[in-house]
């Protein structure tokens, strides 16, 4: 079965340089949510009609869309016809602007229409304002689908609208086409005026009115968001999941929390996560694309594209960077950034450090204010810090550099040469005191008084 997914549109209401697919909800641009529900519903095949700022939609795809351009927007049904090539016997058509849509709700419609055997089925939902939607106008058991720029006053009370989601016959659409005309208050060639041309129309209502909101503008663009993340906090809650605050916790779909885990305020769990079972994730934290494993902490933080293992604590004030894998039982202070580094069991840094492209074994200390000092200008070089090696408090690790197991580094050094195992390394200029200095000018002073 082929979706088509209008998506060509100007999106004059948002005011926007990109096109309103393209803005996101929760992290996720709205076509993209479009597409997982129409994967929900078992369609294989989805075409997606791409006109204003069209190369920026197709960019958020791989191979797994195809794309078809409407070069002027003509009209729904004008974007429609684009895809006339690929209509099969039935074809689901959405508009590339409801992003709550789920999967249920289309396989609802798309059975619809295969029981009643009709040429199109409607998913249509009564909002308590109606303004800016097609209404369904039922006359002498006839359906037909009228623009709100196209109303009469007698048709401005109805409340049934068309949500612009619709299971057609691909033979009864293709056939359509010829009997469209432009001849309405927009001047555009309207899909909605094909369903007087059917010999058989049903309706199906939707479930909830907040699955088939459109967003035309960026107040729809926040009202869609509240909904979708209601949503997704209720379904973590249902499942075991504490969340402290819902109004200030933002997840994204998709993402994996284990029971028992508890979201402080202002947080956000975004992309690809996973998290698992009685973490403490916020308060004021972000994780994006990563994995956080049982019994983690992460407190005023910043991890992304991370590994986290078991029983490990990020935090307050860390930033973890992509690439980076803490190893179970590793302790990430204030203000300590990592970045593509593998820190081993129970090692810490716990503050005002910098570990980038860093490869630290179990049980390493990282003293407060080290930095790997990593780049030289032109190259991102190795630190190699082996199991057990202690590394004193504000020293400069030149990479590349190796510390060897057991080792230790006297606090202010900088390091520019291999550490072998099991040794100390000073690398820092001998104090120097010369006594009584500033005695005799002192006592001077005095006398003056
Ligand atoms: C449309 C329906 C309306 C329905 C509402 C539900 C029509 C004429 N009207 O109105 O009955 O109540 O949706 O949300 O169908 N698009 C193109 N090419 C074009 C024009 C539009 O691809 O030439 C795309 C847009 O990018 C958008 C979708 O079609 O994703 C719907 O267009 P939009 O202008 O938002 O239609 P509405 O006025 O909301
Ligand atoms: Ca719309």
């Amino acid at each position: 079965m082929t979706a088509i997914i209008l998506a060509a549109g100007q999106s004059k209401r948002m005011k926007s340089g990109i096109p309103k697919v393209a803005h996101s909800i929760l992290g996720v641009p709205i076509i993209k949510w479009i597409v997982g529900a129409v994967r929900a519903a078992g369609v294989d095949r989805v075409v997606i009609v791409t006109g204003f700022g069209a190369s920026f939609v197709e960019s958020l795809f791989r191979n797994d869309v195809l794309f078809v351009r409407q070069e002027q927007q003509l009209g729904t049904g004008h974007a429609v016809m684009m895809a006339a090539d690929f209509i099969d016997d039935e074809v689901l058509v959405i508009p590339g602007d409801v992003p709550l849509i789920t999967g249920p709700t289309l396989c609802n419609l798309i059975e619809d229409r295969r029981t009643s055997d009709s040429d199109v089925s409607i998913l249509t939902f009564a909002p308590e304002d109606p303004a800016g939607y097609g209404r369904i106008v039922r006359e002498n058991d006839e359906i037909r689908i009228v623009e709100d720029a196209d109303l009469n006053d007698s048709m401005r009370d109805i409340t049934e609208v068309n949500s612009s989601i619709y299971a057609f016959s691909g033979g009864f659409l293709k056939n359509s086409f010829v009997k469209l005309s432009c001849n309405n208050a927009q001047g555009e060639y309207y899909l909605t005026d094909i369903v007087v041309h059917a010999n058989s129309v049903s309706t199906v209502a939707a479930r909830y009115d907040g699955e088939v909101q459109g967003v035309n503008d960026r107040i729809q663009l926040a009202k869609a968001q509240r909904y979708a993340q209601e949503k997704i906090n209720l379904q973590h809650m249902k499942d075991g999941v504490t969340i402290v605050d819902p109004n200030t916790t933002y997840i994204a779909p998709g993402v994996k929390i284990g029971q028992d885990s508890v979201i402080e305020p202002c947080t956000f769990i975004l992309g690809n996560t996973v998290v698992g079972k009685s973490c403490a994730i916020g308060p004021m934290s972000r994780i994006v694309d990563s994995e956080i494993e049982d019994n983690v902490s992460v407190v005023r933080s910043e991890v992304e594209g991370a590994e986290v293992g078991r029983g490990a604590a990020v935090g307050p004030f860390s930033r973890i960077r992509p690439g980076t894998v803490l190893e179970r039982e590793t302790k990430i202070g204030n203000f300590v950034e990592v970045k593509n580094s593998r820190i081993g069991q129970r090692s810490k840094a716990l503050h005002l450090s910098y570990i980038g492209d860093a490869y630290l074994g179990d049980d390493v200390n990282i003293g407060a204010g080290t930095i790997t000092c990593n780049y030289d200008g032109k190259k991102k070089h190795k630190t190699i810090i082996e199991d057990g090696a202690f590394v004193g408090s504000n020293t400069a690790l030149v990479a590349p550099i190796k510390i060897g197991e057991g080792s230790v580094v006297a606090a202010g050094s900088t390091i520019t040469e291999d550490v072998p195992p099991f040794s100390l390394a000073l690398a820092r200029s001998r104090q120097v005191i010369k006594t009584d200095k500033y005695r005799q000018k002192t006592s001077g002073k005095e006398n003056e008084k």
